[in-house]
């Protein structure tokens, strides 16, 4: 089977989890070629394996370019893997066969890596065509669209948990999706994060600490918090990933060109420190 129609079989088995985005009605799956609603709003499955469910288009910051080097960076440094076994095993504990939404998923290297072990069905939503092809490519065993977290293309109460990783949240979108015993798992950087590129990119200036503060107080007025955990760890990357580093991240998208070169001249270590916090509604 092409990639086209193992993504097509896959969702019509998942379809009564799906709703329109432009008219909120059923969907179902017809030829294994499209996505379609009682008022025939259509969207087609594209030959690499995913959904475009954005009802207009938009252009992101989030390129090729930018994707490629988080899959290079997080596959092959393993910088992120405490929190890919913390958020797994928060997954894990989940009964039945849960459906895990990553809201923001980029090109869904963090949703595998967090699925793997673990029995159950992830579906990866992003605005960035980019970064979904790009899942689609590589992850066929998980469900992927391209699509807006103001207008999740998901029926009411229809997931298990939401993981929202260093990405943008909607509460009210996540609320309407989630079942009634649903989780949220939001990583967010704590003021560790990445410092050394922080410093290196803003010396002296109020970029150089990050503050979380406002995301969690947020997070804390949607839900009960039913755990939370702080993820810290320190990692000697090669030049080669340091050049990920920078490539992956929107904290260096406006550096002058040479501007980093000392930042990857040799070996350096840098921080991982993250809070998982983990909300019930
Ligand atoms: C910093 S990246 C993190 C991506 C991925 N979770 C990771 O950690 O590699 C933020 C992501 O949020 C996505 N994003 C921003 N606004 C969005 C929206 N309204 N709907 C869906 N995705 C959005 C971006 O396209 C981008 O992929
Ligand atoms: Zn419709």
């Amino acid at each position: 089977m092409k990639k086209k129609e193992q993504m097509a079989a896959l969702v019509e088995g998942h379809a009564d989890m799906l709703r329109c985005p432009i008219c909120g009605g059923a969907m179902h799956v017809e030829a294994l070629k499209s996505l379609v609603c009682g008022n025939n709003h259509s969207f087609d499955f594209a030959k690499q394996g995913y959904v475009n469910m954005m009802t207009r288009p938009v252009k992101t910051q989030y390129d090729k370019n930018l994707f490629q080097h988080r899959r290079a960076f997080i596959l092959e440094s393993g910088f992120y893997r405490k929190m890919h076994v913390e958020v797994s095993g928060i997954i894990r504990r989940l009964q039945g066969r849960p459906l895990v939404l990553d809201a923001g998923s980029g090109e869904g290297s963090h949703l595998d890596r967090i699925l793997d072990g673990v029995d159950g069905v992830g579906i990866g939503v992003d605005i960035a065509k980019e970064g979904i092809m790009l899942a689609a490519k590589h992850y066929p065993q998980s469900i992927w669209f391209v699509g807006d977290l103001a207008k999740l293309p998901i029926r009411d109460g229809s997931v298990d948990a939401i993981v929202n990783i260093l990405s943008p949240a909607n509460y009210v979108e996540f609320n309407r999706v989630l079942s009634s015993d649903g989780l949220v798992v939001k990583v967010v950087p704590e003021s560790g994060y990445l410092k050394e590129l922080r410093e290196a990119l803003y010396k002296d200036t109020d970029r150089e600490t990050y503050d979380n503060t406002g995301t969690v107080s947020l997070f804390e007025e949607n839900y009960e918090i039913v755990d939370r955990r702080r993820v810290t760890d320190e990692m000697t990357l090669d030049r080669t990933a340091l050049e990920h580093l920078i490539e992956m991240s929107p904290l260096a998208w406006n550096h002058a060109p040479g501007e980093l070169d000392d930042f990857i001249a040799a070996e350096k270590t840098v921080t991982l420190d993250l809070e998982i916090l983990v909300g019930r509604r």
